[in-house]
């Protein structure tokens, strides 16, 4: 008995030592973040931001890998089973890390088990987003049209649990509309699709937008918040227009696998804070829309209080939500 605990201590001790070296050293070789959806959306953007973040501070290559499909699950299921050696991270948000439960009930991972949260990135309002020819400039005209015209509707959105998703199913249930709604891998490909026409529109992070809103070829008909978007400071917030309900900026933040060495969280939450910090990156979110997060909502003790409570506060508003 007592040589059996003495060679299970020693197996540990030796465990514990090669996971002292290894985090000592890491980051060693290429570390893969992956990013749940397809390029050149939000999410991409987000983790892109991210990878460099920690390329520049780590002294190591950050190379994102888009992993799209079934909201951010698929993704999100790869970064959860990937050893827990600070080699795969997740670049994930509030859909895949705290309210898919709410959308898959054999989702194959617990985003409250089987992560290790590292930091919170960003928080984007959303907005409505229409194809430029839509036939309303405004929320009430929308509800208007929405309401006469439920058959002919097309809502793009990232697939089932995405932020897309959500956001639409607040603005749904608060008009009391059900569109037909057509997933894609990510809100990149939705806006394509809506800018040829073939998608009326999409509820997506400001970001993934905004530079066809201003160069004029879609159109932004509510910012689903209590205030206004500096930078688009003539489209009216969803509060002001009278639904209320039609809030949400969800959050983008990085985790890795649950197991994960104390002293890798550690490193690479000093470093993504140290980023987070840097003025440049600071005027790049700003320019995307990101609201400002103060230092202490951004460590993983905060992030995973975060999870948490917006799990907490989110997931009986979507289930009544879905349920109408
Ligand atoms: C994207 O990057 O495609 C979106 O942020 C995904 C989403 O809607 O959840």
């Amino acid at each position: 008995m007592a040589r059996h605990l003495a060679a299970a201590a020693a197996a540990m001790m030796a465990i514990a030592g090669i996971n002292g070296v290894q985090a000592q050293d890491y980051p060693a070789r290429t570390v893969t973040v992956i990013v749940p959806f397809a390029a050149g959306g939000p999410a991409d953007i987000t983790g892109r931001i991210v990878a460099d973040i920690f390329s520049r501070h780590l002294g190591q290559k950050f190379v994102v890998e888009n992993v799209g499909g079934a909201g951010g699950t698929t993704g999100t299921i790869r970064a959860a089973r990937a050893a827990p050696d600070g080699y795969t991270i997740l670049s994930g948000h509030l859909g895949t890390n705290a309210l898919a439960p709410a959308f898959y009930p054999n989702l194959g991972y617990d985003p409250l088990k089987d992560f290790e949260a590292i930091g919170l990135t960003a928080e984007y309002p959303e907005l409505l987003v229409a194809r430029k020819d839509f036939p309303a400039n405004n929320l009430k005209e929308f509800i208007a049209y929405a309401k006469a015209n439920p058959e002919k509707l097309n809502v793009g959105h990232a697939g089932l649990g995405s932020v897309s998703y959500i956001g639409c199913l607040l603005l749904h249930s608060a008009i009391g509309i059900k569109p037909t709604m057509i997933p894609f891998t990510g809100t990149a490909p939705v806006l394509n699709a809506m800018l040829s026409g073939q998608v009326d529109y999409e509820c997506d992070p400001v970001l993934g937008t905004l530079s066809q809103i201003q160069a004029g070829n879609v159109k932004a008909l509510a910012v689903a918040a209590k205030k206004r978007s500096p930078l688009l400071p003539d489209v009216p917030t969803s509060h002001e227009q009278g639904l209320p309900e039609f809030d949400i900026a969800p959050f983008y933040a990085v985790f890795v696998p649950a197991g994960t060495p104390q002293a890798i969280v550690d490193k690479l939450a000093d470093a993504l804070s140290k980023g987070l910090n840097e003025e440049a990156v600071q005027k790049r979110l700003a320019d995307l829309g990101a609201e400002s997060i103060e230092q202490g909502r951004r460590g993983p003790k905060a992030l995973g209080e975060f999870v948490k409570s917006e799990t907490a506060r989110l997931m009986p508003i979507l289930k009544a939500a879905a349920a109408k």
